[in-house]
């Protein structure tokens, strides 16, 4: 031991006597080698097989739309409440969930970005950022419709008769 590594040994010691922070090279860099789940990727043959199984499991449309109606079903109650924060925030999402969607199936993107995204999109979230909301409101109406639209452009006009969509209206 050279005559400088005892005084910083020294030093280390007494900084953990005293509970101070373990000296950094004490920290291992992986402290959780056991997988997170039953290593259910891991035991997939090849990465091949994995991003398939990924695949599969991060779903298609419908999971992308289930994230929409749900969030749709807040932002109503979000106007509902005068809590305009709140339906900017499901707003804002509900644009990220379709774009995400139709990353996945990019045959729904032509009906998605003409009757949604070009359209209703901006201008909802516009009159989002102002306090006025009878504005709000009438774009709530505005987004309705294009939903509905959509789902009769790409043949599932079925998705429009329930309540979400049926029965979900401005005051
Ligand atoms: C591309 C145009 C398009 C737009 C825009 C769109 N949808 Fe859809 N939606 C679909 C399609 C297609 C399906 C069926 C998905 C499938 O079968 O894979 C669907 C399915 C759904 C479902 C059922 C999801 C499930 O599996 O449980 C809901 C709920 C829904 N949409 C709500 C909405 C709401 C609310 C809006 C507006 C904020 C909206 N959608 C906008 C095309 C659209």
């Amino acid at each position: 031991m050279s005559k400088l590594t005892l005084p910083i040994l020294a030093a280390a010691l007494a900084l953990v006597a005293c509970g101070g922070p373990p000296p950094p090279a004490a920290i291992p860099e992986h402290p959780a080698p056991e997988p997170v789940s039953d290593g259910w990727l891991g035991s997939l043959d090849s990465h091949g097989d994995r991003f398939r199984a990924l695949e599969g499991y991060l779903g298609g449309f419908s999971s992308a739309m289930w994230e929409v109606g749900e969030r749709y079903l807040h932002l109503h109650q979000a106007l509902v409440d005068d809590n305009r924060e709140l339906a900017e925030y499901h707003w804002a999402k509900i644009g990220d969930a379709i774009r995400q969607g139709y990353l996945k199936r990019p045959g729904r993107q032509a009906n998605a970005d003409a009757l949604f995204l070009d359209t209703v999109f901006e201008p909802m979230a516009d009159v989002l950022a102002t306090e006025d909301l009878t504005a709000m409101w009438a774009a709530f109406e505005q987004a309705r419709a294009a939903c509905i639209a959509c789902h009769a452009a790409e043949n599932v006009a079925f998705m429009n008769d329930q309540p979400m969509l049926r029965d979900l209206r401005a005051p």
